[in-house]
């Protein structure tokens, strides 16, 4: 499974970036707005980086003004995928990006059925957010299971790109159904890595590393 960041600054790509398990980003207008830059730049920014998938949103909410912006924004660099809203807006615009070759991730998911019409308009990505549905009271993890199932039965090509991702549980859950990618902020992704049996082992080899004779 590729593991995305969810987040728009540079110093958090950056550090994961470096460490060598970061396949990708997502951003949305709320992260965006968090870092006071402008739009563009930003994005030039995280894909001068080298990151080979890079979501950035559109905000027009007309067919016309999403397809203004997103070959605007596939023309930033290649490692642009345009994020479109699950709408009916969103839905025209995405068949017209795709048909033209740019790769769209269809974002604000929240059921099975959106999912079959994204793959149906040839979305890149499939955005299903399941922290948000955990807060409705709705089992995010559910939703991720129905649409890798529908995805296989039909043979769709579109990735499912779990989003809105909370904790480590999540992406576990995710990677066992066959999720394509799990998109985290930050935080997540760290506690990916740690175990607290993982720092107890190395200070223990450490401890006794001091009792062997040295020179
Ligand atoms: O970027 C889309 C999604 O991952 C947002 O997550 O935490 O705002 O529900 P969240």
């Amino acid at each position: 499974m590729q593991l995305f960041l969810d987040t728009a600054s540079i110093t958090e790509i950056r550090s994961m970036w470096d460490v060598g398990i970061l396949d990708g980003v997502t951003t949305n207008p709320s992260l965006v707005a968090k870092e006071g830059k402008k739009f563009e730049d930003l994005l030039r920014e995280i894909c001068a980086l080298g990151v080979p998938s890079v979501s950035a949103e559109v905000v027009a909410t007309d067919t016309e003004g999403m397809l203004r912006e997103g070959r605007r924004l596939r023309e930033i660099h290649s490692s642009i995928y345009v994020k479109v809203p699950m709408t009916t807006a969103g839905l025209r615009a995405t068949k017209v990006l795709s048909g033209e070759g740019t790769r769209v991730n269809m974002t604000l998911v929240f059921s099975a059925n959106q999912a079959l019409l994204a793959a149906k308009v040839g979305a890149t990505y499939v955005s299903p957010f399941i922290g948000r549905l955990d807060d409705q009271g709705q089992d995010g993890i559910d939703l991720i299971r129905d649409i890798v199932q529908i995805y296989r039965n039909y043979g769709v090509r579109t990735q499912v790109l779990v989003a809105s991702v909370r904790h480590p549980i999540h992406v576990l859950e995710a990677a066992k159904i066959g999720a394509n990618i799990a998109t985290m902020p930050y935080a997540v992704m760290e506690k990916l890595v740690q175990h607290p049996l993982t720092d107890l082992g190395l200070a223990k080899f450490l401890q006794d590393w001091e009792k062997v004779p040295k020179g």
